[in-house]
């Protein structure tokens, strides 16, 4: 049977090549995020494979009915991939309090809200598998970053514990940890010299989300019985 992989922030940069690479591969694929335009051109892009819902995933009622249009139109989410976010950087001293909580609510309470709307579902037919993107962040903060990462050690913790949970369910968690990607990601940056400073600073050759999606893929190609806990791929030039 065709497996059904939900992907959220899909409308662009990681989420959408996943999306891509995952309908390639054989997939359907319901993709999610609040910019409907996008994903509408993606899907006809892609074809009778894909569909899109239009879901903010700070609201839990939003991912409840982005899993139920995706049993609707797929029969059943085998896989989800939790990889909307956003990282607006920032010295803690700048008390961009607001992008804090905002990156809380994206990041963190978005990726719970996406586990306990398919949790159900999987436990019960035990099978399914939940990839959660989290960044090197989420393994070393820095002076800038020291938000943004916590909700990225926290995407890690949640899919550690959730992993070793799930054992009994025969429900696989894994976390993908990627560093640079050429995405709009640093759109979300409201400090608009610290952005322009960040740019100046980082030399190297940003990865493709089209790598982050490989790495996906190769998750979710391996036997049932293999789980893979976590990848972390950086740009060969990123310390
Ligand atoms: N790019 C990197 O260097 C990098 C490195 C490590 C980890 N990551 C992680 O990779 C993931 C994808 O980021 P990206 O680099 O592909 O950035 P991106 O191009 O900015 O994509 C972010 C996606 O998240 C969606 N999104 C943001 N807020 C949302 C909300 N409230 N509800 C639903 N969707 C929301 C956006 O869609 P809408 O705006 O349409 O809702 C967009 O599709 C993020 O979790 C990020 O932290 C990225």
């Amino acid at each position: 049977m065709t497996r059904t992989a939900i992907v959220t922030g899909a409308s662009s940069g990681i989420g959408g090549a996943v999306a891509r690479k995952l309908v390639a591969d054989g997939y359907n694929v319901m993709m999610a995020a609040r910019r409907a335009d996008r994903l509408e051109a993606l899907a006809a892009e892609l074809g009778d494979s894909a569909a899109y819902y239009a879901a903010d995933v700070t609201n839990p009622d939003d991912l409840k009915a982005l899993v139920a249009a995706t049993d609707a139109a797929f029969g059943q989410t085998d896989v989800l991939i939790n990889n909307a976010g956003i990282m607006p950087l920032s010295p803690m001293s700048g008390r961009r309090t607001e992008d804090w909580d905002h990156m809380i609510d994206v990041n963190v309470r978005g990726v719970l809200h996406g586990i306990d709307a398919v949790l159900p579902q999987m436990m019960e037919r035990k099978d399914g598998h939940i990839i959660n993107i989290s960044s090197v962040a989420g393994l070393s903060a820095t002076p800038i970053s020291a938000v943004y990462s916590a909700t990225k050690f926290g995407v890690r913790a949640i899919s550690d514990g959730l992993r070793q949970e799930m054992t009994n369910h025969n429900v696989r968690v894994t976390v993908v940890s990627p560093g640079g990607v050429n995405t709009e990601l640093a759109d979300s940056i409201t400090d608009q010299n610290l952005r322009a400073a960040l740019e100046s600073h980082l030399t190297f050759d940003f990865m493709e989300p089209e790598n982050i999606a490989d790495a996906v893929a190769y998750v979710l190609e391996q036997p049932a019985s293999v789980c893979v806990g976590e990848i972390v791929i950086r740009p060969t030039g990123q310390a």
